[in-house]
Formats: C-alpha cells, structure tokens, sequence
C-alpha cells in the first residue's frame, strides 16, 4: 500500500548504463534540493545489473548491487521500480510483476511501451498503480506531461517532431560538413550518439516508438506497430541533400502526427523529408530534438532540447520519481495512459498527401525526360520544378523533380512504372516534402 508518511521514497534501479548511472548520480547531487520539493527523500535502495564487475565511469555502490531482478519484486521496501534495462522481454516481465506487486514504474523504454504499452497501462490502471515514462519520448525535453497535461484542454491538431538525435546529427554533418552517410555515420557511432548497433535509430524505428506514444497519447487509442508507415534515413546521399538545398530546402527526419477532422483518422508516419530553410525545425541540428506540437486552443508551441544523453535522460526520469513520490503519498493522477477513444483508425499512408522530392538516375540520351514526365503526367502527378546538373558522371544524368500535390499511394505507383522504363538506371530516392 502507498505510504502517506514523510520516510524516504525506496526505490529499485533495474540497469546501471548510461542513464541509469546518471539517475543515481543526478539523485546524489540534487538530493536536498529534491527533498526539499518533493518532501519526502528518495533513495535507491537496490540496484540490478547484468554484470557487476564490468568497468562504469560512476562506480557501482557495491551494497546495493544485485544481479537479481527478483529481488525489486520481492522486497516490499521498494515504492517504486524504475526500469532502464531496454529490449521488451526481461523489461515486460519485470514492469508487469512490479504493478502486480502495487509498485510503481518508472521506465524509459519507448520500444517496450510503442509495442506492449496497451496491455500495460490496461494493468496500471485496473491495479491503480501508475507507470511514468518521461523518458521515453525525446530524452530531457518534458513532452509526455506536455501532451497529458499542459494540453490537456487541446484537440491536438499535429506533431512534427525531429525525434531521433542520431539521425539528426548524421543529416546536420551531411548537410554541414557534406559527409557521406557511411563517414557521418561513423562519426555519430565515434561520439557515442549512435548505439554500436545504430539499426533502429537509423532505420526510423526508435523515431517510430517515439511518434506512437505521442499519438496514442494526443488521440486517446493506443496505436499497434503495424499503424506507423516507417522509413529510415539509409538511402539519402550526399547528393539528395544538396539538390534539396538548391531547391531551398533541408532534410530532416520527421515523425509526422495528424488528425484529418473530415475523417477523424489519424496520419502517422516517420519519413525523411524536406522542409522549407526558413521553418524553424530546419535549424534544429546536430543531436538536438524539437518537437511542434499544434492544438486547436493554444496554437502552435515548440519544445527543443536534448532528446538523448545521461543527464538530460535521467532528468526526465527524476521527475518521474517526483510524481511517483506524489502519487504514493495521495493515489491522485492517472496512471499512465485511459483510452479514450475520440478518434478513429489511422489513416491509410496511400491516402496522405504531400508535395515531393524525386531523383531519377536515368541515361543520358535525347527523349529521358519527356519519359519521366510522361509517367508522372499518366499519374496526374504536377511538375513543380525542374533540375539536371551539367557537371554528372559520363552516360548517367540525375534529373531531380520537385512534384505537386498527390497522393503517396499514387506517387509509389507512378514510381513503380518508373523503375520500369529502361532509360532509369537506379531505384529513384523519393522524399516527402513538408510544408509544416
Ligand atoms: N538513440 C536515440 C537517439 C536516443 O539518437 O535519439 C534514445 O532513444
């Protein structure tokens, strides 16, 4: 049962990496400033690792270490249970037996929560034992809260977000320093932005995770996996960020949320996209986060900040243990996520419209482009605007077309004929444009 005394807050740290350890160094350095606000102290009572004699920067407090995951379960000291140890197996069970248990959780697993999220908030709430996961969705900047709270009174119209600090900086190095993606991939792995396995931050899924906690959050239904349209940044080259320039504009990876009112169906989506220089997300760089968020009383608002990294991290995570340490003493707050069922299904990617960036690498002879144009115009696909370069390699020409309005259904399949005609030499890079 939660306590309604002032006796300190215990607390279980499954996981001692980077942001664990900076949650327990964070709670040592503010922990008279945190008592004083919050009125009750919190102390980390034990702490599970993998590997106690692996070397750590901040050194592991012997006494408190435990290899064990039962052991925050089964000891009725521990309030609350904060899970930092990733992946969705090991991190279901344990998040799951801890609300059993009535404690708790505090977590900052986005793939746990986008991928099991529904079942576990569906057992916070019948156990009345919340989970917090302020950490979980752009790193140090407060947009969970953001989104259950402050805008609360809000029907949210859209989210852009740069949400993926990794992808970020690698496209801000292309675009700066005009790397190629393999050596500003490199350097983002070097400066310990990427994980060693980068393959969900550069593939747009850690992005993804991210946009369907922020869109079953704004829209009162938790979003299944399979209702996210999914690109990474792999296939963008130097080249692509060049052309985009020329036409004014910077690539960014963008999680798209958008409620389209005529049909209450939601559009959901994480794609490499252009956006106009002078919007102010374009000079959001390097491993920064933004996220816009329009709603339909308070307007437009930004939040900018770290989205990935120890301190940023656990301050998110702290702040969690605040509410935890309030709701423990009042059991007043929700727990974690109530559906509430406003809006409809999301909507089906073929239906969502947008301008476009497309490169063709084509032959060059007499007759591509009227070929090119002739597929987009059997499409009643628009040409917007226009460029071939002079200075391209001998025999191969990239013809690079910016293109109204249409539909990506109907886009995907022009470019499917596209690929089809002999003169084009290489699968076409196709990106959204965004008008935001
Ligand atoms: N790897 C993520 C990023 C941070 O680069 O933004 C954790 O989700």
């Amino acid at each position: 049962m939660p306590k309604s005394d002032q006796s300190p807050l215990q607390i279980g740290l499954a996981g001692f990496g980077n942001v664990g350890a900076g949650v327990y160094k964070n709670l040592l350095k503010n922990r008279d400033l945190l008592q004083k606000r919050i009125g009750r102290a919190l102390e980390i009572r034990r702490i599970v690792v993998r590997d106690p004699a692996k070397a750590r920067e901040i050194a592991l407090p012997a006494d408190l270490v435990t290899t064990d995951l039962d052991a925050l379960i089964n000891d009725d000291e521990i309030d609350i249970v904060v899970e930092l140890i990733g992946g969705t197996d090991r991190a279901y069970d344990l998040v799951k037996a801890a609300l059993e248990r009535g404690k708790t959780v505090v977590t900052g697993n986005k793939a746990l929560l986008a991928e099991r999220g529904k079942e576990l908030f569906a057992l916070a709430e019948e156990r009345r034992t919340p989970i917090y996961f302020e950490a979980a969705v752009a790193g140090g900047i407060p947009i969970i809260k953001t989104v259950q709270e402050s805008l609360v009174g809000n029907h949210i119209e859209a989210v852009a977000g740069i949400i993926n600090g990794t992808c970020n900086y690698i496209l801000t190095r292309m675009t700066a320093a005009g790397l190629d993606y393999p050596e500003a991939l490199t350097e983002a792995q070097a400066l310990g932005y990427a994980e060693s396995d980068p393959t969900l931050d550069i593939n747009g899924w850690d992005a993804a995770h991210k946009a369907i906690i922020l869109a079953s959050l704004s829209y009162g239904c938790w979003v299944p996996t399979d209702r996210i349209y999914v690109e990474g940044i792999e296939k963008i080259t130097r080249r692509d960020i060049d052309f985009a320039h020329r036409f004014g504009y910077v690539v960014k990876l963008l999680a798209i949320i958008r409620l389209h009112p005529e049909s209450n169906a939601i559009e959901l989506r994480v794609q490499p996209s252009l956006i106009p220089k002078g919007h102010i997300l374009a000079s959001v760089n390097g491993v920064f986060n933004a996220i816009l968020i329009r709603g339909d009383v308070v307007g437009e608002t930004l939040f900018y900040g770290s989205g990935a990294g120890q301190d940023p991290t656990s301050s998110s995570v702290i702040s969690d243990l605040a509410d935890a340490a309030l709701w423990r003493n009042t059991c007043e707050g929700q727990t974690g996520f109530v559906p509430h069922g406003l809006y409809g299904n999301p909507l089906p990617i073929e239906e969502s419209i947008s301008k476009y960036y497309l490169r063709v690498e084509a032959d060059d002879v007499p007759g591509v482009l009227a070929q090119i144009a002739r597929v987009l115009g059997d499409h009643d696909i628009g040409i917007l605007s226009v460029i071939q370069p002079e200075d391209h390699a001998e025999g191969s020409a990239p013809i690079v077309l910016m293109l109204h309005y249409a539909t990506f259904g109907t886009v995907r399949t022009a470019l499917s004929c596209l690929k089809e005609l002999d003169c084009v030499r290489e699968e076409p890079i196709l990106m959204r444009v965004e008008q935001l």
